[in-house]
């Protein structure tokens, strides 16, 4: 079916979340995709202090002039353009922390300033209305707040270890406006430093207290695990965050798609459930926006809501990625920019299979079908990029080395492959 047929558009639009709608407190539990989250936080932010009332208007007005230009491009590419696109303009990172998903991805050839600009030009133009911006540590790109500025149509959310927010770079976010920088914290000071390295608790306080001196609008990440999440759904550790300033807080599943995955970490569907009990209703009584991710992404038909419906993500290299926990590509904006990203039939083929957005046992549905993403990604070749290419002779080499009795003296990118190998077989016989 060419892209972009009547049948298609239907059957998109019917998924599609209410994720650009300004809502109010009820919808935040009845729909609860990204953009409708962002939506509620406005609605928050509008009852609390005139310095957030400012934000959030900024914000509202953003929203709704990028949501007229969304229409009007969804009609001329004849697919969806997600409102939130998640960036890492960087894989680098000044920590070393436990779990962490960027360890073992590639970082040379990242994307320059001018192609991060153009980007983000067409971002606006498309309509896309907030820029989630992870990595890698974002800030360890010195060209980073400049562009942000330049570009005041989007919503910048980075997420950042902390360690860099001076009071120079907290008081400069403050002015530009479209920036809410998001700091990850995980719980206890013990837990934070036993993840992040000694020290990175007080880091991470040390940059809420600069952020809140200069008078920014912004909030925590916070990454659930087996062992915190206890904590993390405890009234004192969101009074905490409220404590410090925060108007937003984002709390994200471990998922074990990093270099050496730990099993031990991962919530079981009790815990899950519980977790999501609590931060409904931590939602209901406290003032601050509480994002879960990647559960808000999830409808009550149990649907994720990446791979360009609502979201997608693109890494240093510009490759195009269904969600960051899916590091698979056929696409890069290098190519075709992001107008050719959204149109990309790799991403439309994830959509229209229910099978690969639907989760049993993680928390993300595109991790637990990667292996047959993969095979997705190999049957659309025609795109595939140099990294998929490499990829494919990397499995040949990694057979011949086995066959060979060879194990020493691989790559990075071959010891990425035998991960990816050992956790389709793990999924297999589990
Ligand atoms: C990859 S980091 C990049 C931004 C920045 N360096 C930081 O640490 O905030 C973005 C967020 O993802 C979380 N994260 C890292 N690995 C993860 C994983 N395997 N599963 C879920 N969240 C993860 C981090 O704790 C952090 O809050
Ligand atoms: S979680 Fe962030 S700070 Fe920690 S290693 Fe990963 S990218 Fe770096």
């Amino acid at each position: 079916m060419p892209e972009g047929s009547p049948a298609v558009r239907t059957q998109e639009t019917k998924h599609r979340p209410l994720h650009s709608d300004v809502g109010t407190g009820e919808d935040r539990e009845r729909e609860p995709g990204i953009g409708s989250l962002i939506a509620s936080a406005l609605w928050m932010w509008g009852r609390s202090s005139p310095r957030h009332m400012a934000f959030f208007a900024g914000i509202a007005w953003r929203m709704w002039h990028a949501r007229r230009r969304r229409v009007q491009s969804e009609r001329r590419l004849g697919g969806p353009v997600p409102s939130v696109v998640a960036i890492s303009p960087t894989m680098r990172c000044n920590y070393n922390c436990r779990g962490c998903y960027s360890h073992g991805r590639d970082s040379d050839n990242e994307l320059s300033t001018a192609e991060l600009d153009a980007l983000f030009s067409e971002a606006e133009e498309l309509g896309v209305n907030s820029m989630v911006v992870t990595g890698g540590e974002p800030l360890v790109r010195s060209d980073l707040l400049e562009l942000m500025a330049r570009h005041r149509r989007l919503l910048f959310v980075p997420i950042t270890n902390g360690s860099l927010v001076t009071p120079e770079v907290a008081e400069r976010i403050a002015r530009i406006g479209n920036v809410l920088l998001l700091v990850s914290i995980e719980g206890f000071p013990e837990d934070t430093d036993a993840r992040r390295g000694p020290g990175a608790h007080k880091a991470a306080l040390r940059a809420l207290g600069h952020l809140r001196q200069a008078g920014a609008c912004y909030g925590f990440a916070a990454t659930n695990t087996a062992a915190n999440t206890g904590h993390l759904g405890t009234d004192a550790f969101v009074d905490e965050m409220i404590g410090l300033g925060c108007s937003v807080g984002f709390f994200t599943e471990y998922v074990p798609c990093d270099e050496h995955p730990n099993d031990d970490w991962m919530l079981d569907q009790r815990a899950r459930e519980a977790f999501r009990r609590r931060v409904l209703e931590l939602r209901r009584h406290k003032p601050i926006v509480l994002v879960q991710f990647p559960h808000d992404e999830y409808g009550k038909d149990n649907r994720c809501s990446a791979a360009g419906q609502a979201s997608l993500h693109i890494n240093s290299q510009g490759d195009v990625e269904p969600c960051p926990f899916a590091p698979i590509s056929c696409e890069n904006v290098r190519w075709g920019g992001l107008a050719s990203a959204f149109r990309s039939p790799f991403m439309r083929a994830i959509r229209e299979n229910p099978a690969l957005l639907r989760r049993d046992r993680f928390a993300c549905a595109l991790f637990e079908h990667r292996a047959d993403l993969g095979e997705l990604a190999v049957r659309l070749r025609t795109h595939v990029d140099e990294r998929e290419h490499e990829r494919g002779r990397g499995r040949g080499r990694e057979r011949e080395q086995e066959r060979e009795g060879e194990g020493k003296g691989k790559s990075k990118r071959d010891r990425t492959i035998e991960r990816e190998r050992a956790g389709r077989t793990a999924a297999a016989t589990s």
